[in-house]
């Protein structure tokens, strides 16, 4: 099984990560504001096995001081073939010149980053936009 990484963003199908972000439970997300979105993004990673979009990934950064990894998602039935540890190593290493590299875990994926040496962050906070988000990533859900 060939993987072929792409790290520009030429030739994206964005119907495709429309399908792909959907695909891991993530909603409708329109493909006009995802090349929106993703445009914004200093470093992306698009995982292909032919002409199939497997994975994605990319960076939330300021281009200087602080970068997020997000948008992490492998295609369900190619999960567990190390195709999301490289596009999160791949994006860490971008972001090495930051001073800050962070992401929020989806409920359940800890361990996934712990295995790749990301910490658990001890003082990160979030402002709850909804009940959903106060359950995932809180402690104050009741
Ligand atoms: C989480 C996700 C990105 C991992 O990508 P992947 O390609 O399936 O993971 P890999 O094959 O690279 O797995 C690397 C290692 O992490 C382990 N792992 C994967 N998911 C894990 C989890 N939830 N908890 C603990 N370990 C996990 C694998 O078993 C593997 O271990 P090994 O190297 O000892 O075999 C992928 O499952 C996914 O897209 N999930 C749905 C979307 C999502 O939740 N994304 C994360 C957003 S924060």
């Amino acid at each position: 099984m060939k993987i072929r990484y792409q790290s520009d963003q030429r030739d994206i199908r964005w119907a495709d990560v429309s399908r792909l972000i959907k695909a891991v439970g993530w909603g409708e997300r329109s493909p006009e504001d995802l090349e929106a979105a993703f445009k914004k993004s200093s470093f992306v990673r698009f995982a292909y096995i032919g002409d199939e979009l497997v994975g994605t990934g990319r960076t939330v950064d300021d281009g200087v001081y602080y970068g997020w990894i997000v948008d992490l998602a492998i295609l369900p039935e190619y999960q567990g073939k190390g195709i999301g540890s490289e596009i999160l190593k791949e994006l860490e290493s971008d972001l090495k010149p930051y001073i800050s590299t962070m992401l929020t875990a989806a409920p359940g994926k800890g361990g996934f980053y712990e295995k790749l040496g990301w910490l658990k962050q001890s003082a990160a906070y979030i402002f709850p936009r909804s009940e959903r988000q106060k359950k995932d990533f809180t402690e104050q859900a009741d």
